[in-house]
């Protein structure tokens, strides 16, 4: 009887993990993993750090991102490599993260994720030392608003957040960003 019992655990066990692996995470709505207050106070943060105006949010920019990204989620591309951008008239921000084991990709965290490329930045020569595109779009004082969406991929997994910025930066070894 006591080995019974303890494959009865087993299975439990199992099962409980393949609900899991079939179900994943609960869909959660692409503006809660967006949170847009957060994200321009972040933005707004790194900018005012440079001196440079902030942006405000621009809801027709933000359904353009919303646009993109449920046209990649229903493309299904979800791969580091096989992602693009959207080609749009507006400059454009992209970050992944997981959800699990904690929270590792929002809105508010992308920004603080492409706030890492600052040290990259030569504004004396106006030149990046490795990437540091992201950041410069971010403190680009041509840009008056920004607005974000995003998809999520992998059974919810996987958070990809796409933000677009209006006007886009004509960012030119010319033409500081501030
Ligand atoms: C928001 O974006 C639209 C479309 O690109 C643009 O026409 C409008 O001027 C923008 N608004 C602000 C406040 O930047
Ligand atoms: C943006 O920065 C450039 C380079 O420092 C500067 O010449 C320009 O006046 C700034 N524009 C605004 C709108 O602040």
């Amino acid at each position: 009887m006591s080995s019974f019992g303890y494959s009865f655990v087993v299975l439990i066990t199992l099962f409980c993990f393949f609900l899991t692996r079939a179900y994943g995470l609960p869909k959660v709505k692409p503006i809660d993993d967006v949170q847009p207050e957060k994200t321009l106070a972040v933005h707004n943060m790194i900018r005012a750090a440079v001196g440079v105006a902030p942006l405000v949010w621009n809801d027709t920019v933000a359904a353009y991102a919303q646009n993109f990204a449920d046209k990649q989620a229903k493309a299904g591309i979800c791969g580091y490599s096989d992602i693009k951008h959207s080609g749009g008239p507006y400059g454009e921000n992209i970050a992944a993260g997981w959800v699990q084991p904690r929270d590792q990709m929002s809105g508010p965290i992308a920004a603080k994720y492409w706030l890492t490329e600052k040290p990259n930045y030569d504004h004396a020569n106006n030149k990046c030392k490795d990437v540091c595109g992201h950041y410069t779009q971010m403190v680009a004082n041509q840009s008056f608003s920004l607005g974000c969406g995003s998809y999520r991929c992998h059974e919810n997994e996987l958070i990809w957040i796409i933000c677009d910025y209006y006007p886009m930066p004509v960012g030119d070894a010319n033409t500081r960003p501030y």
